[in-house]
């Protein structure tokens, strides 16, 4: 999988790739609903060369971890930034189907997840991803995932996905997280096809 990615980061210009926003209008919207403070930490999980971070630095969020499985992704990322804004951030190679760095955070303010969960198909792996967020987002934090939805594609980037629906996301984080929005989005991609996503905001509740 790391492989794959970072091939793809390599061999395509960001702004041409599928799930490219200028904007990451939906989440920025969904993100102002949490009740937090800018110095509380916000985790992007496979942040790949998304302008969500540039978008939470513009904000002045000062305590942001961007982690992705491909350290090209995140190399073109710093890039874009530059060496100033780059240094405000917190940058992790980890495999979030099988973390050895990302486990170990606590206290996340924010889990914030674009179109990662929906390439895990194993059972473990989607285990593991719900037992680290559940390991480290804080009592009273919040869960954006954006995932392909039941009526979105089957396949992205060459690669199978899961699609979901707001009920088989909220029955993998358990009683404890209250769902605060569910929304359909078309995505539309550079090449003008359509993409149907489920964004979901959920907030931890013990
Ligand atoms: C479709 S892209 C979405 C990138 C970004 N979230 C966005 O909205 O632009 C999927 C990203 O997930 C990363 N990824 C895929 N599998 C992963 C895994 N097991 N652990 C961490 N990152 C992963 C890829 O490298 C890629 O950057």
């Amino acid at each position: 999988m790391k492989e794959h990615w970072n091939d793809v980061y390599e061999s395509t210009e960001v702004k041409t790739l599928g799930w490219y926003e200028d904007k990451p209008t939906l989440c920025l919207q969904l993100l102002a609903k949490c009740d937090i403070e800018k110095s509380d930490p916000v985790l992007d999980v496979g942040a790949g060369a998304s302008t969500f971070i540039d978008c939470l630095l513009d904000e002045e969020y000062t305590n942001i971890i961007a982690t992705d499985i491909s350290e090209m992704a995140l190399n073109k990322l710093k890039e874009r930034l530059g060496v100033r804004k780059a240094s405000e951030v917190k940058w992790i190679v980890d495999d979030i189907a099988k973390p050895a760095y990302v486990c170990k955070l606590e206290n996340i303010a924010v889990w914030h997840d674009r179109a990662v969960l929906h390439f895990l198909l194993e059972k473990d792996q989607i285990q593991t991803y719900f037992s680290t967020l559940k390991k480290i987002v804080r009592n009273d934090g919040y869960v954006l995932i954006a995932a392909f939805s039941l009526k979105g594609a089957k396949k992205c980037s060459g690669l199978d996905v899961k699609n979901y629906d707001s009920n088989m996301l909220t029955e993998n984080l358990g009683e404890e997280f209250h769902l605060i929005e569910p929304l359909n989005h078309d995505h539309r991609m550079p090449s003008g096809d359509i993409r149907p996503y489920i964004y979901t905001l959920f907030q931890r509740q013990r």
